[in-house]
C-alpha cells in the first residue's frame, strides 16, 4: 500500500509539481489535499510548460487519476478555467475526482484577502489575493460554503446569507466599501453546480479502498512546511497545513497510510512575500541567483527573494515531517559559482544555533553562519546519474544531506521531466 507525500521544505516553489509528474505514469492516484489556487506548480513536458494552481501535477499522466481532497479550497471559476486551458492543450480532465466536503472559495473571500492586506499596510502578509485565507478562516468559524451545498438551492443561498452578514458590515463600516449582494453569489456559485456533479465522489473512501488494493496513491503539498500555520514562521504562513501530517487529514487517510514522506528541497533557498528569511541576499549576489533561477512568482509573478541554501530550515522541516528521502532541485541553477556558501548555524545575538531557534524573535534576529563550498562551472544539465556530476557537485549534494539529516534520493537538473537524477527509486 504504497502512500506517499511530496512535501515543501522551505517557504514554496521548490520544484514539488517537477518533482510529482516525474514520478511518472506508476502513479495511480494524484491527490492535492491542502491549499488552494494559491499554488503553482510548473511542470515542463515535452518542452511544453504547464502551470497548474488547482489540479494536482499528475493530470498530465493519463492513467492516473487527479484528486482534490476535503482538505483543499476550490475557486470553481479558477478550476473549471485551468480545465479548459488544459483541454485546449489535449489534455483530458474528465476523470478528475473532487471531495464533497472541500470548502469553496466565494467571490468574497477574494474581496475581504485584498481589503485585509491593504489594510494592513506595512504589516502586511503579502498574500497571494486569491481569497485563500479567509475561506480557511470561514471553515473554521463554521460559516464555510462546501462543495457539497452548491447542490442544495435554499441550502445554500441561507448559508451565503448568513456568511456576507458580518462580512457586509465589516466591508462597508470598517473598510469603506460597497455591501455583496448574497443573492448575486449564490447564483454564480449555483452556476457551477451542475459542472461540478459529476465529478463529486467519496474521495476519502476511494482512495482508502486504493490504498487497500495496493494502488500507488501520491499526496502532492502545495506551499511548504514554513508556510504551514502550525509549524511556519507564522504570522507570516498560508492558512492551511502543507505538511506531511496534513495529508491524511486533508484526504482522509490514516497515518499508517503512508510509507515515504519526499521532502522537496531547492539547492538555494527562496520565498515570496513577507516574514523572515536569515539567509536573503539584497545584493547582486541575490539578483544573480534570481535571474538565474528565473526566481518569478508562478502564481503572481512577485520577484520570488533568493539567498543561500539554509540547512537549519530544511533540517527543522526533515525532522517534523519524518523525510524517508529528500529531491533536491535546481542544482543546475549553482553552476558557475567559484564558491558556494551554505548556512550551517545562526548567531542570536552572540549564541550559536546549530538548530532553528524555537522563538521567532530569535529566528528574526538569526545571522547566518556560513560554510564555503567549492563551486563548479561544467555544465550538469545532461547529467543522469550521481556519477556523471562533477566531484565538487557530488561534494555539495553530500553536505547538504549531511546537514538536513535525511538522504538525498533524487537530483533536478533542469526543469524537464527528463532532467532528473535518480539515487533511490522513490517508488
Ligand atoms: P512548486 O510550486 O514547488 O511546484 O515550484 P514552482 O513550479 O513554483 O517553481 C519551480 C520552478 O523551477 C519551475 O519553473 C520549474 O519548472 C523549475 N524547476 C523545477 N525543478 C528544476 C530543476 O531541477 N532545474 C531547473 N533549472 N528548474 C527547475
Ligand atoms: P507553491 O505550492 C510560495 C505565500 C504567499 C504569502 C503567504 C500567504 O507554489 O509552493 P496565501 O495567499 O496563501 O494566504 O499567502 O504564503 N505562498 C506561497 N509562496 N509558493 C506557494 O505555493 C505559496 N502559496 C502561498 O506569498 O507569503
Ligand atoms: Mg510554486
Amino acid at each position: 500500500m504504497p502512500g506517499i507525500v511530496v512535501v515543501g521544505s522551505q517557504w514554496g516553489d521548490e520544484g514539488k509539481g517537477k518533482a510529482t509528474d516525474q514520478l511518472g505514469d506508476r502513479v495511480d492516484y494524484c491527490v492535492r489535499y491542502s491549499g488552494g489556487n494559491n499554488a503553482g506548480h510548473t511542470l515542463v513536458v515535452n518542452g511544453e510548460r504547464y502551470a497548474l494552481h488547482l489540479l494536482p501535477s499528475g493530470i498530465l499522466n493519463p492513467r492516473c487519476v487527479p484528486v482534490i481532497g476535503n482538505g483543499v479550497v476550490v475557486d470553481l471559476d479558477v478550476l473549471f478555467t485551468e480545465i479548459d486551458g488544459l483541454a485546449a492543450r489535449g489534455v483530458d480532465a474528465s476523470h478528475l475526482i473532487v471531495s464533497a466536503n472541500a470548502h469553496v472559495i466565494a467571490s468574497y473571500h477574494q474581496v475581504i484577502d485584498k481589503v485585509t492586506e491593504r489594510f494592513l499596510g506595512k504589516a502586511k502578509i503579502g498574500t497571494t489575493g486569491r481569497g485563500v485565507g479567509p475561506a480557511y478562516s470561514d471553515k473554521v468559524n463554521r460559516i464555510g460554503i462546501r462543495i457539497q451545498d452548491l447542490f442544495d438551492e435554499a441550502f445554500l443561498a441561507h448559508k451565503v446569507e448568513a456568511a456576507l452578514e458580518q462580512k457586509n458590515y465589516l466591508l462597508v463600516k470598517v473598510y469603506n466599501r460597497r455591501a455583496l449582494d448574497p443573492a448575486q453569489v449564490t447564483e454564480h456559485l449555483l452556476g457551477h453546480a451542475e459542472r461540478i456533479k459529476p465529478h463529486v465522489v467519496d474521495v476519502t473512501r476511494v482512495l482508502n479502498d486504493a490504498l487497500d488494493e495496493d494502488k500507488v496513491v501520491l499526496f502532492e503539498g502545495a506551499q511548504a512546511h514554513h508556510l504551514d500555520v502550525d509549524h511556519g514562521t507564522y504570522p507570516y504562513v498560508t492558512s492551511s497545513n502543507p505538511v506531511a501530517a496534513g495529508a491524511c487529514v486533508g484526504a482522509g487517510v490514516g497515518p499508517t497510510r503512508i510509507n515515504r514522506v519526499v521532502g522537496i528541497a531547492k539547492a538555494y533557498t527562496t520565498r515570496v512575500g513577507e516574514g523572515p528569511m536569515p539567509t536573503e541576499l539584497l545584493d547582486a549576489d541575490g539578483e544573480k541567483l534570481r535571474t538565474d533561477g528565473a526566481e518569478f512568482g508562478t502564481t503572481t509573478g512577485r520577484k520570488r527573494r533568493c539567498g543561500w541554501f539554509d540547512g537549519l530550515v530544511v533540517e527543522a522541516a526533515a525532522k517534523a515531517n519524518a523525510f524517508t528521502d529528500i529531491f533536491l532541485t535546481k542544482l543546475d541553477i549553482l553552476t558557475g559559482w567559484e564558491k558556494i556558501p551554505v548556512c550551517v548555524a545562526y548567531d542570536v545575538d552572540g549564541v550559536r544555533h546549530d538548530t532553528m531557534p524555537m522563538r521567532q524573535a530569535d529566528f528574526l534576529r538569526a545571522r547566518p553562519l556560513y560554510e564555503e563550498l567549492e563551486g563548479w562551472s561544467e555544465d550538469i544539465s545532461g547529467c543522469r546519474s550521481f556519477d556523471d556530476l562533477p566531484r565538487a557537485t557530488q561534494t555539495y549534494v553530500k553536505r547538504l544531506e549531511e546537514l538536513c539529516g535525511a538522504r538525498i534520493s533524487g537530483i533536478g537538473v533542469g526543469p524537464s521531466r527528463e532532467q532528473s537524477i535518480v539515487i533511490n527509486d522513490l517508488l
